[in-house]
This record gives C-alpha cells, sequence and structure tokens, in this order.
C-alpha cells in the first residue's frame, strides 16, 4: 500500500505524519510506503520546519532526512491512499484530479473532514498537532492492517 500525506507547505504537518506513519509502519514491517507533498512551492527542497523536526524528535522519531516536495496530478496514480490535513489542502488537491478513481483516493487524513490545523505560525500548536498526528497514524494502521 502506498500513502502520501499532504498539507499546504509540506514543511509543519504532513512531514509529521509521514516520518511517524513511516516509523510505525517499518516497526510493523507493513510494507507500505509513505511519502508527503505540499500544495504549496514555497519550500520545494527544504527540510522540515525546526519545530516539527524538534517535536517528533522528542517523541522518539526523526524526520530531519525528509526533503520537501510540490503535490502533483502524477502523484495520483502513484499512490493508493492521499490524505488531505485541511479543507483546503482537499480543494487544492481534487482541483488537479482527472478522473473518478483519481477522485476516489483523496480523503481526510483526520476522516469526516476533520482538519489537523496549521501550526506554522503559532509555535504552542506544534506539540498538539504532533500528539494528534500519532494517535491517527496508530488508528490507522490498525484500521488498514
Ligand atoms: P504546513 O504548514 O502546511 O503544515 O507545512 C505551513 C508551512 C508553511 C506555510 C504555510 C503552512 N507557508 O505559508 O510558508
Amino acid at each position: 500500500m502506498k500513502i502520501l500525506m499532504v498539507c499546504l507547505g509540506n514543511i509543519c504537518r504532513s512531514p509529521l505524519a509521514e516520518g511517524v506513519m513511516r516509523h510505525l509502519v517499518n516497526e510493523q514491517n507493513l510494507g507500505w510506503e509513505i511519502a508527503s507533498a505540499g500544495t504549496g512551492d514555497w519550500h520545494i527542497g527544504s527540510a522540515p520546519d525546526k519545530r516539527s523536526v524538534a517535536v517528533a524528535k522528542e517523541f522518539g522519531y526523526d524526520i530531519s532526512a525528509q526533503r520537501a516536495r510540490l503535490f502533483d496530478s502524477h502523484l495520483f496514480d502513484e499512490f493508493d491512499h492521499i490524505l488531505v490535513m485541511d479543507k483546503n489542502n482537499y480543494k487544492d488537491v481534487l482541483r488537479l484530479a482527472k478522473t473518478e478513481e483519481q477522485r476516489k483516493k483523496v480523503s481526510f487524513f483526520l476522516a469526516d473532514e476533520g482538519e489537523v490545523i496549521d501550526p506554522y505560525h503559532h509555535n504552542h500548536l506544534f506539540e498538539p498537532v504532533f500528539k494528534e498526528v500519532e494517535a491517527r497514524c496508530k488508528k490507522l494502521i490498525n484500521q488498514w492492517k
């Protein structure tokens, strides 16, 4: 199974979801492939935000080697599930879908249109966002394995 995590900048939320999910998936030898991308192009090639790297490290995950990339329509065919962090991501990703099959791959990371708040302008949100992401990754693995 191939899962793509998507947010806006691909430096705060989706890198956390990517790194945590990959770590947990590898611990259980599930063989799933995990990646992330952003709908905005400002940070292409950059490491995750220092605050995401720090909170991940604090809880035992190393996301420092990940690099931001732009969401692109060819990724619809590369991944089985495209999980978005908020409603804007959902709209931006769906705008690039060309077929019903592609549209069906897109859903909310938190399910039921739940949104992971963008912590970029709020230092104090990185820890709650991390915890929400980690809990959801564990739940997804238990649902899908
Ligand atoms: P992310 O957070 O979508 O969780 O990576 C953001 C990071 C950067 C920007 C916006 C959101 N930005 O505007 O540069």
